[in-house]
């Protein structure tokens, strides 16, 4: 497994065990009432679970397995720039709706999100590709 997608998928295991326990805690409190601020844990979960879990899961994988070019995986910068915002993104959304923050924090954490789609996907485009064709010259240069 390339390096990029063991951070990926380090990074989003975390998520998951973080996103999980906020969960299983606000859970527990409507059954058993423990303490009103619990419920304020309900966006981090949100944010951890679709975020910083499943894209970032997502992203980890088709990475590592989406077809490759002569055995290049072609330029992983954009990748290592999706990665860096995409966890950017999470913690000024969920931290910025966890402390109600003004709005502008959780629109940059918003806009760091849609940066890292966009970054991920311009690496990703060119490996979209049916068996057997050849990759765009400019995608194996790095
Ligand atoms: C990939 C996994 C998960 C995702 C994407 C997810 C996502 C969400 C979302 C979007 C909400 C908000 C629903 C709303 O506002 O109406 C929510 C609420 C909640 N989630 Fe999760 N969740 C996941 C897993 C879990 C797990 C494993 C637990 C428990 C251990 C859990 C416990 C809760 C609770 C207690 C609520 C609040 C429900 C309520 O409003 O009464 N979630 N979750």
């Amino acid at each position: 497994m390339p390096r990029l997608s063991v951070w990926f998928i380090r990074a989003a295991l975390l998520y998951l065990a973080a996103g999980v326990t906020f969960g299983g805690l606000i859970l527990f409190h409507k059954g058993m009432p423990l303490h009103p601020l619990l419920w304020r844990l309900l966006p981090l979960h949100v944010e951890f679970l679709l975020f910083g879990w499943t894209v970032q899961l997502v992203m980890g994988v088709a990475f590592w397995i989406f077809p490759r070019f002569r055995r290049l995986r072609g330029d992983e910068r954009p990748v290592w720039l999706a990665f860096g915002y995409l966890n950017l993104g999470v913690w000024l959304a969920g931290v910025g709706l966890l402390l109600s923050t003004p709005a502008l924090f959780i629109f940059l954490g918003r806009l760091a999100e849609a940066g890292s789609v966009a970054a991920f996907a311009l690496h990703i485009w060119p490996r979209l590709k049916p068996p057997g064709a050849n990759l765009p010259a400019k995608a194996i240069k790095k």
